[in-house]
């Protein structure tokens, strides 16, 4: 590949998600130069806890896992930028925006996006709350600043979910949506299949790195409902919030219900869906004793399935992580590289118009 781009991220939320994708990053990223022509350059990281660190020549993804506890021990110029300053004023292209998700109000995800977007600035975000909220002012905001909204992280982590619904099922005419978009749940529900008793299945949950900061999201079913409203609007065109959105979770179920179900064979799990009627868009999120023929059924573990029911294919189901360190940091990934490729595509038809002019 002849041409290098370089690409100056800045991260803004080094937990899970930030972490996840440094290790990509310090793993292939000679790969994606040599692969895509793309250089990934972490350029600063702000982080509430760890503190925050910008150097506008770049920063070594490694050196930044091994001081991810204290990012003041990073050398750099600059530490100690607050995140909004750090979008405002670093020299980042792009910002990646993975701070923790709250349903209620969408902050701090919400600000941090608005300054992005409104400062001239790629938005890869993993934060459902923002975009589950106000999906259609993010998109006017990035139209109107000439740069892109990737979301990919914010739906089954790096399973390309809206990538392939948007770019290849849309024109195939999604009627309905219907999926298992929580990994913490659905590996709760396995475990507990297993015999775990629930307190333990989350606990693991947590530590592998599954739940949401506040894990309730992920028992109530708060997270799957966030997911089903953006998928509402990005796949059907329908407005919906997260309050549009029936929602009963997993916290009442017992490990007797799933014996039960198991001695019918059955099984128990949180289905999402969204489905077009004739009296609009109606989404819902609630655990459902499925038989053991049904192709959700089988999905176990932090897995995640979705099927799209479509005009002209019929149903067409995507199945893979729904959460995860290195998962939810690919889709970070897979966002750049599509924003990359999106870049190259516009500077060869500006050529091309001066090459006709
Ligand atoms: N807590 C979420 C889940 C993370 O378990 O699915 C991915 O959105």
């Amino acid at each position: 590949m002849t041409g290098q781009r370089v690409m100056r991220v800045a991260l803004i939320g080094f937990g899970t998600v930030g972490q996840g994708f440094a290790h990509i990053l310090a793993r292939s990223g000679d790969w994606y130069r040599r692969q895509f022509g793309l250089d990934l350059r972490i350029v600063a990281v702000s982080d509430l806890q760890r503190g925050s660190v910008h150097d506008p020549a770049g920063l070594d993804p490694a050196v930044l896992l091994e001081r991810a506890g204290d990012l003041a021990r990073v050398p750099a110029p600059v530490h100690g930028w607050d995140s909004l300053r750090t979008i405002r004023e670093s020299n980042a292209e792009a910002v990646l925006e993975m701070t923790f998700t709250d349903l209620q109000t969408g902050e701090p995800g919400l600000s941090h996006a608005r300054a992005a977007l409104g400062s001239g600035k790629h938005l890869v975000t993993s934060n459902k709350g923002p975009v589950a909220l106000h999906l259609p002012e993010l998109q006017r905001l990035a139209r109107d600043n000439g740069v892109m909204l990737g979301m990919e992280a914010t739906v089954m982590s790096g399973t390309p979910t809206l990538a392939l619904a948007t770019e290849m099922l849309r024109g195939a005419m999604i009627t309905r949506v219907e999926g298992i978009l929580n990994g913490t749940s659905n590996y709760i529900l396995t475990e507990m299949g297993g015999g775990s008793p629930f307190g333990e299945a989350l606990r693991r949950a947590q530590e592998l790195g599954y739940a949401e900061a506040n894990p309730a999201a992920d028992i109530d079913g708060t997270d799957a409902r966030a997911k089903a409203a953006i998928l509402a609007n990005l796949l059907l065109d329908a407005p919906l919030t997260p309050d549009d959105v029936e929602c009963t979770g997993i916290r009442d179920l017992t490990g007797r219900d799933i014996e039960e179900a198991r001695a019918a064979g059955q099984v128990w799990k949180l289905v999402a869906g969204v489905e077009a009627g004739r009296d609009g868009v109606r989404a819902r999120v609630a655990p459902q004793r499925l038989p053991l023929s049904h192709p959700l059924a089988s999905i176990d573990g932090v897995t995640n399935a979705i099927t799209f029911t479509t005009e002209y294919l019929g149903e067409v189901t995507l199945t893979g992580p729904g959460a995860g360190r290195l998962e939810t940091g690919y889709a970070m990934v897979g966002d750049l590289l599509k924003i990359h490729r999106l870049g190259q595509r516009a500077a060869g038809d500006e050529l091309k118009e001066v090459s006709t002019a």
